[in-house]
């Protein structure tokens, strides 16, 4: 059975850029979970289906089609050929993503994908349930988090970067613990601490700490020699 590592957490705690360091570093993938949720609500929007009914987005779910392939050591997505790219990082997809998180059905169809892709070879995967619930067999569960300040201040950066739709620190932040809140408080697979998870607090460490951090406390047999 290939290996899994998990990572878990809030926005901006450093997930991604820790969870693609260590995949170099280890040679396993990296797989962002949230970027399937982000294109399950794309998809949602792009067919008009109310984002807050989970009815609708019931029969909607299973009809979503994305396919898988590996490039540079990461799993890319796509869906009928198209590569979603930042379209599915602006503040609209930011403000519905949550909601259709939430649904049963998104989250069935989201977590039989990330475990098929076991298949493909050893995993590092971030998301907000991947230790306890995707991959609670995993031996390797981290859960990072940040003082909410910090956290939105990379993601103004981030977004600042890539040019995308300007936004105040001020909205960042509202808009992260507005995630934040549903994601934590959902009914299936809350955002929360999995069982024996080593939680690190990235607020004032480098990402070359956490990445250590993490290594070091992966299984003995696991680290590269
Ligand atoms: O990590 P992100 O901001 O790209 O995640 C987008 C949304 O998906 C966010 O509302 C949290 C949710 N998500 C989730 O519920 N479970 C995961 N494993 C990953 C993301």
């Amino acid at each position: 059975m290939n290996r899994v590592i998990a990572i878990d957490g809030p926005s901006g705690s450093g997930k991604s850029t820790v969870a693609r360091c260590l995949g170099i570093k280890l040679g396993f993938l990296h797989v962002d979970s949230g970027a399937l949720y982000r294109i399950m609500t794309w998809q949602a929007l792009q067919h008009q289906v109310d984002t807050q009914s989970e009815a609708a987005l019931a029969a909607f779910a299973p009809q979503v089609d994305v396919s898988f392939s590996v490039r540079d050591g990461a799993v890319v997505y796509a869906v009928q050929g198209v590569e979603p790219g930042d379209c599915i990082r602006t503040p609209e997809i930011n403000q519905h993503a949550s909601p259709v998180a939430k649904a049963p059905a998104v989250r069935t169809r989201v977590t039989n994908w990330l475990r098929d892709l076991r298949q493909l070879g050893d995993l590092v995967v971030e998301g907000r349930d991947i230790g306890s619930v995707v991959f609670p067999d995993t031996p390797a569960r981290f859960y990072l988090d940040a003082a909410p300040e910090e956290r939105a201040r990379r993601r103004h950066t981030e977004e600042n970067q890539k040019g995308i739709a300007a936004q105040t620190p001020e909205a960042v932040l509202a808009s992260l613990l507005n995630r934040d809140r549903i994601d934590s408080s959902r009914a299936t697979a809350p955002l929360k601490i999995a069982d024996g998870a080593m939680v690190l607090d990235t607020t004032a460490l480098s990402i070359e700490q956490v990445v250590q951090a993490v290594y070091a406390n992966l299984p003995a047999a696991w680290r590269a020699s």
